[in-house]
């Protein structure tokens, strides 16, 4: 069982900002990453279709043998984890946009948060919204178009920063000292935003805390693999290998990446 991998997917490559912090923290650990850009993007299908989409890519990673399965999309989490929990017999991770240490830290009591339309729709980050940001003033704006960007491979174009920018105005204008990051793509926009937010403007991913978690389970577990090589990473995609590559360009860890179908 400890030597299984930890399996993860996205509806892209923007889960891959997910696989880097698992991999920084679990150093030993073997991961498998999907990479579903062919149905991407996710945020804009229905609960229905979300949860076809997460079966389907958790039945691969199980055919993979992962021991852990860690859904590295906030789309996929708040609208497919729970189905995927009551269905299946192996632990899930998710991630869900980091709205409390936002609310807790606000000194503006303004809070930016940056999501796909299935997230900021969904039952769970309503619920958790509700609980967290009584007092505070939420912001929340829908990223429509971000993903399809960075899954064509232009982070960096004129056409995303003029989009990304007319989602950041607003916000800005409203006085947010804290944007939330609430979609697994967006921490590949970060550097872009700081151009675009003053410096007292703090921006939340929830990367490392996933990574954290999953850690945390597998110890409780007993799952964490007992040797002490570096770990394996396969990064597989059904659609287009250089745009994964090209994300993955200054990561640090061996890897290989391959086109499957899925
Ligand atoms: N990375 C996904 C998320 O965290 C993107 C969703 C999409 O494909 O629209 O929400």
């Amino acid at each position: 069982m400890q030597s299984r991998a930890i399996g993860i997917f996205d509806s892209g490559v923007g889960g891959t900002s997910i696989w880097k912090e698992i991999s920084r923290i679990l150093p030993h650990e073997n991961t498998i990453y999907l990479a579903d850009s062919k149905y991407a993007p996710y945020g804009k299908k229905s609960k229905e279709d979300i949860i076809a989409l997460s079966i389907k890519n958790t039945e691969k990673l199980l055919e993979l043998n992962c021991k852990i399965i860690v859904v590295a999309c906030n789309t996929a989490t708040t609208n497919a984890i729970k189905t995927l929990r009551s269905t299946y017999d192996i632990p899930f991770i998710g991630i869900e946009p980091a709205i409390k240490p936002a609310a807790i830290r606000t000194k503006t009591k303004k809070v930016g948060v940056l999501a796909t339309k299935g997230t900021l729709s969904s039952e769970l980050f309503t619920k958790t919204s509700e609980l967290y940001t009584r007092n505070i003033e939420t912001i929340e704006i829908i990223g429509t178009g971000l993903v399809e960007l960075i899954e064509e491979g232009k982070i960096n174009s004129p056409e995303m920063y003029t989009l990304l920018n007319s989602y950041i105005e607003p916000m800005i204008k409203k006085d947010i000292d804290y944007l939330v990051l609430g979609c697994s793509h967006y921490p590949y926009l970060i550097p872009i935003l700081k151009k675009m937010l003053s410096n007292k403007v703090t921006i939340i991913d929830s990367g490392e805390a996933v990574a954290k978690q999953t850690k945390a389970v597998l110890t409780n577990l007993w799952f964490l693999n007992p040797k002490p090589d570096l770990g394996k990473h396969q990064l597989f995609t059904n659609k287009n290998v250089t745009v994964l590559t090209e994300i993955l360009k200054q990561t640090r860890v061996d890897y290989t990446v391959k086109r499957i179908e899925f």
